[in-house]
């Protein structure tokens, strides 16, 4: 077991309403009452109109919300429908989940991603940068290239690093009960690690977490990748149960 901070962070996508706040508490009941695992952070990434209400209902705070997405402008404007990162931030967002393959496939480009980013950094919001390559980019033996692609193009050298993660996500592993190779998985986060810190040349390497289809059975064989930082986590992080699940089996 490792001493090490790890990130637990679920992403509802779009899902939730205002009952499932039963599923935050249960596991909020779940990490006040075991604190052996002290070394973690639970992030729960919600829909918008969700985030308030949840805050304000967690009382003691071992968990924090986060955002899934925002407007890439900064200032209040003539976008309809659209919400930014200060709007996220004044209601109690901590972090935001910004890049995700599933609104890049919506068409956000690399150069929206980064106006993103630049105005959630500005907003003090934690940003969980995710990047990862099509099965179709797999098999052409594309992977490094296209992740090293995307942490060029949306990361500018002046953004403060110390609030950017990164997710590493392959596209094919997302919803699909798939998971790498192991060791190919842990070539992979390293690589991200070494490359981050030459391309901005930073005094520390970033936290890199993994995700796609992580559950109760593949976190004991994920938790032998040292170089993972935490998991990001969909279907599993909407059920208290397999959530919770998830970060029992990881310290077992
Ligand atoms: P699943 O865990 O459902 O595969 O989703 C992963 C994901 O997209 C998290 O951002």
């Amino acid at each position: 077991m490792t001493n090490k901070l790890k990130y637990f962070i679920g992403n509802w996508k779009m899902f939730g309403d205002l009952a499932s706040f039963k599923i935050i508490s249960k596991i909020n009941t779940y990490i006040s009452k075991n604190n052996y695992i002290n070394k973690k952070k639970i992030v729960i990434c919600v829909p918008n109109i969700l985030i308030n209400f949840f805050v304000k209902k967690l009382k003691k705070k071992s968990i924090s919300i986060g955002a899934q997405n925002c407007h890439h402008h900064e200032a209040s404007g003539p976008f309809t429908g659209s919400v930014n990162a200060s709007m996220l931030k004044k209601v109690g967002s901590e972090y935001i989940i910004l890049g995700h393959s599933e609104n890049r496939k919506e068409g956000e480009s690399p150069k929206l991603i980064e106006k993103k980013i630049e105005s959630s950094l500005n907003q003090k919001l934690n940003v969980i940068y995710c990047i990862g390559e099509t099965s179709h980019e797999k098999k052409r033996g594309k992977t490094y290239s296209i992740i090293r692609k995307q942490i060029k193009e949306c990361i500018k050298k002046s953004f403060n690093k110390k609030r950017i993660m990164i997710a590493y996500e392959p596209i094919w592993c997302i919803g699909s009960n798939k998971i790498p190779n192991i060791n190919e998985l842990k070539y992979i986060i390293k690589y991200i690690k070494i490359s981050y810190k030459k391309i901005f040349k930073t005094k520390n390497f970033p936290k890199v977490l993994y995700g796609g289809s992580v559950n109760g059975k593949n976190v004991k064989l994920l938790s032998n990748v040292n170089e993972i930082d935490g998991f990001l986590i969909g279907s599993a992080s909407q059920s208290s149960k397999k959530f919770i699940d998830i970060i029992k089996n990881y310290y077992k």
